[in-house]
């Protein structure tokens, strides 16, 4: 068997939640090693394909479109939220409701005052989960975790400069650990040698009420947006 179709064997195993293997006649029982998680030669059409017609999970049941992610493939920053909402689960675009405008406004107003010539366009945005969770609620831990593996390969091939996880389910996806973006937001932090920063969620920011968060989450970004660009 090749390296490839032995890797994709193994995937398919883990996926159904078997970690371990024995092999058929040996004696000793033999656990063999899964390889790592992204493939040689990984690409973001490879993790497309390889997530494909996706139903490893009960959010599939009801999708309308998987949402993978958008923006450059080499971009600089990333920013990673919780999974789609209803517009998103339409249209197949992550951040395109009212809390995608608000992220978008966001970074090109910020970018804009700060210098910066800056445009949606030019970072990338993607989801801890690709599918949305019904009722918008949070992901379930299996969730995150069965989809955290492409988002983990998303962000090994796009290798940015800096990650910007927006929420807590984006922090907790890619920091481990229970501490809410209260704790979390304004310092770095790092997923696998990549600075990262948290801040609040666009959605979050939206209520009436959470004006001062509004310019706490400025203030991340204007720090997010310097490291990466000057
Ligand atoms: N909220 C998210 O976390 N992601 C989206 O894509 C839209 C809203």
């Amino acid at each position: 068997m090749s390296p490839d179709a032995l890797r994709r064997q193994l995937e398919y195993y883990r996926d159904l939640g078997i970690k371990d293997l024995y092999r058929k006649d040996a004696i000793p029982i033999v656990n063999i090693e899964l390889p790592g998680l992204a493939p040689t030669g990984d690409s973001l059409p490879r993790i497309l394909k390889d997530i494909g017609d996706c139903t490893r999970c009960r959010l599939h049941t009801g999708r309308n479109k998987l949402v993978f992610g958008v923006g450059n493939p080499q971009a600089k920053l990333v920013f990673v939220g919780e999974g789609p909402g209803a517009d998103e689960d339409a249209q197949g675009i992550p951040f395109v409701g009212r809390a995608g405008q608000l992220l978008t406004q966001m970074i090109e107003n910020t970018a804009a005052k700060e210098g910066i010539p800056l445009k949606r366009a030019d970072v990338y945005i993607c989801n801890v989960v690709k599918c949305r969770p019904p009722e918008n609620r949070t992901p379930e831990p299996d969730e995150m975790e069965t989809c955290g593996q492409f988002l983990f390969r998303q962000l090994s091939v796009i290798q940015p400069k800096a990650i910007c996880a927006l929420g807590s389910t984006a922090a907790k996806a890619l920091l481990g650990g229970k501490d809410g973006v209260t704790r979390l937001r304004g310092k770095w932090h790092k997923w696998h040698d990549i600075p990262l920063i948290v801040t609040f969620h666009p959605s979050y920011l939206l209520r009436p009420y959470n004006q001062n968060a509004k310019r706490e989450a400025w203030e991340d970004l204007k720090k997010a947006l310097h490291f990466v660009y000057d």
